[in-house]
């Protein structure tokens, strides 16, 4: 099986991965470059790995993870399905199983919660592990703009992590957030990101909780 390593070497997905950050950067938005990528290849692998699915499905959500933003490259607007439609000769041509492939691009194609469906448990992880990633290391250059909500919002969350139960079926974010923003502009911006949470956790036969400061603001399983 070609794992996350040999798919972090390759010179076509490095050439996408540092196009769409750059492209990102442009429009002002938050990192979307190896740091994004990472956390979120991390996330998605962890979450698989700690509800017990196989070893091949937690490399087959590393991957997706490190993989899932190359569409921002083409553009912004459906970045999740033109990044599955860049991904499919890279891959194939890297030697990637077919059936791999295809897990991949469904997972990265469905990624946005604009117009993505959950179908299987690597698009799952990959949901969950995307729309988490809120932290003020995503503001680039530590300089949050003051006008820009996204920066605003970033820069407050000082502690974010997700954290498995398999024994209680639950999937929770942990946030810790200062008053340079509120939790009301959190949810302002991250509303439609949990509802997909909701929706993977779902997926995955688990509840998602999402806490800020120590309260949880959404629906107790
Ligand atoms: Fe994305
Ligand atoms: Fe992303």
């Amino acid at each position: 099986m070609i794992t996350l390593k040999e798919i972090q070497k390759n010179e076509s997905i490095q050439a996408l991965v540092h196009a769409g950050n750059r492209y990102l950067e442009a429009m002002g938005y938050t990192d979307h470059g190896p740091r994004h990528a990472g956390y979120v290849s991390k996330t998605a692998s962890t979450l698989l790995s700690r509800l017990g699915y196989s070893e091949h499905e937690i490399e087959l959500a590393a991957i997706a993870g490190w993989v899932h933003d190359v569409g921002n490259s083409v553009n912004r607007h459906d970045h999740g399905p033109n990044g599955a439609v860049l991904l499919y000769p890279i891959l194939r041509e890297a030697g990637m199983h077919i059936n791999d492939v295809v897990e991949i691009i469904t997972a990265v194609g469905n990624h946005e919660e604009q117009s993505g469906f959950i179908s299987s448990p690597v698009s799952a992880a990959l949901a969950i592990a995307d729309k988490s990633d809120a932290h003020k290391s995503r503001v680039r250059g530590g300089k949050p703009d003051p006008d820009d909500p996204h920066d605003r919002v970033n820069f407050a969350i000082q502690e974010n992590r997700v954290i498995v139960e398999p024994e209680r079926k639950v999937i929770r974010q942990e946030i810790k957030m200062d008053d340079t923003s509120s939790v009301l502009e959190f949810l302002s911006i991250y509303m439609a990101r949990i509802i997909m949470c909701e929706q993977a956790a779902a997926f995955l036969g688990c509840h998602f909780e999402l806490m800020i400061n120590d309260r949880l603001v959404n629906k107790r399983a």
